[in-house]
């Protein structure tokens, strides 16, 4: 049992994650919340040093210096269209923490209680399960490997397979208190991540890593049991609760059922569906845009990953003052999974002092978006594509969209034609309405800036 300083230091730390998890859900105290957060991390680590650095006091702070010399500089570094990945990254190094720490408290006691038995096992698989998995979805987010689901010979069987396995050897492993079972159940762990994450592909990709941070949470709660320490059983429970929560928003807004993201790996078939069809497509220049919009009473910008990647959020607000200060309404459509992580477009915005009250949601511009004169879609795709509500074939069928088709006019700024992050074709790239003025946002917000000013 430890001190009553130390549980008392621990609660506060407690406190200070609900307190932080609130203020992250409004964007006015979200800082406040990140900070609150931090100084609740700060206190349990001293703590626990303080508390436990009888033992191996000089590893530990060796320990804290290496995440240190680490982590900060990764996170000021971090470009934000890049966090996804460096998420992934810190999940898979906590699951990996948390499954060690068990495997080296089993092998100093190996014939504990049956709760630490059990705990030691849930912490190591599920532990192994977060590393392995998070590593995968790192490597394809980088598009160091394929973003396309893959799909191996009987790999759902596979998987089956090796998940009986694992729960077999957690089985015997609290039978038995083997610790080369013990190293054989983690090692099953980490083929199971893999496998359960190669198969997710795309625009699925984020909705995996909030999942496996889920893992990580539930796999650090049990670990408390393991240490008996509250404070870690308290946040892993409150990181596996905010995980679960956020995986199954993002799958709402996606329009589609976990199950489906997870096992229903995208067909291959999906992406090129239209390439051998000859269309046409519409490209215009800035100036064409610039008509456009002096004759606009009302636009609407969908901003997407491309102006996060372009960093042209500073160029699209002052095009917005502008046309403002000539008597347009603009407003920005804020898709819920626009970008690559929650409230990315929202951030984006906020760095270029956008109004909060511009940004509309889906169903504050969908009912009344045939009136919009013209609709500027930056650096967006899946979150405006069409195929999403008419077919249901289509990969991403379901998925609430903006129905700009249904505007007077689109204008789609992009590099290329390349699809979006689901990999599948935009029809709306070939209808009629649409102008495409190909280039980087942030040059061709720039230049059509300029060109306005003209008009
Ligand atoms: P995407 O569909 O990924 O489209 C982004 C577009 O930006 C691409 O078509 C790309 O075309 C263009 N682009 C890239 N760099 C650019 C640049 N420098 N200048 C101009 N254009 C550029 O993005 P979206 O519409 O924001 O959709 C988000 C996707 O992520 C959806 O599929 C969604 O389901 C998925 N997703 C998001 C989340 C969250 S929480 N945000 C969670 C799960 C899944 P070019 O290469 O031709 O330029």
């Amino acid at each position: 049992m430890s001190p009553t300083w130390v549980q008392l230091a621990y609660l506060v730390a407690a406190l200070c994650f609900v307190l932080a998890l609130k203020g992250l859900s409004t964007p006015k105290y979200a800082r406040a919340g990140n900070l609150l957060g931090a100084a609740g991390m700060a206190l349990a680590v001293v703590t626990a040093y303080v508390h436990g650095a009888v033992h191996n006091g000089l590893l530990i702070l060796l320990a804290v210096a290496a995440g240190v010399v680490v982590g900060i500089p990764a996170a000021r570094s971090v470009k934000m269209t890049a966090i996804p990945q460096m998420v992934a990254l810190f999940n898979g190094v906590g699951g990996a923490a948390a499954a060690l720490v068990a495997l080296t408290e089993f092998l100093a006691v190996p014939h504990g209680s049956v709760l630490f038995q059990v705990a030691t096992v849930l912490t190591v698989l599920i532990g192994s399960v977060s590393f392995s998995g998070s590593v995968v979805t790192f490597l394809k987010l980088q598009e160091i490997m394929t973003t396309r689901p893959v799909l191996l010979p009987a790999g759902q069987l596979l998987g089956l397979g090796v998940a009986a396995v694992s729960a077999l050897l957690a089985l015997s492993v609290v039978l038995t208190g083997s610790s080369v079972l013990l190293v054989l159940l983690a090692l099953a762990g980490l083929a199971l991540g893999v496998l359960f994450v190669l198969p997710v592909g795309g625009a699925d990709v984020p909705i995996a890593i909030s999942l496996l941070n889920a893992f990580t949470g539930l796999a650090v709660a049990a670990s408390g049991y393991v240490l008996a320490n509250t404070l870690l059983i308290v946040a892993g429970t409150l990181v596996g609760a905010s995980g679960t929560i956020l995986t199954r928003l993002m799958a709402q807004a996606m329009g589609r059922p976990l199950t489906n993201i997870l096992f229903g790996a995208f067909k291959a078939t999906s992406v090129a569906a239209a390439t051998d069809e000859q269309r046409t497509v519409r490209a215009g220049t800035v100036d064409d845009v610039a008509i456009m919009l002096g004759y606009a009473h009302s636009v609407l910008v969908v901003p997407g990953y491309g102006l996060a990647v372009a960093q042209g959020q500073h160029a699209a607000r002052e095009l917005a003052q502008v046309l403002e200060q000539r008597g347009v309404t603009v407003h920005y459509g804020i898709h819920p999974v626009a970008g690559r992580m929650p409230g990315h477009m929202n951030v984006l915005l906020a760095e270029a002092d956008v109004p909060y009250e511009h940004l509309k949601e889906l169903d504050d511009v969908n009912p009344g978006i045939g009136s919009v004169d013209v609709v500027l879609v930056v650096g967006a795709n899946d979150v405006v594509n069409p195929g999403a509500r008419d077919e249901p074939s289509s990969p991403i069928y379901g998925m609430p969209i903006f129905d700009v088709d249904r505007a007077k006019a689109v204008v789609f700024m992009k590099r290329s034609m390349r699809p979006g992050f689901a990999g599948v074709d935009n029809s709306l790239l070939y209808n009629p309405k649409t102008t495409m003025l190909f280039g980087d946002a942030k040059e061709s917000l720039t230049k059509l800036l300029a060109a306005v000013k003209q008009v």
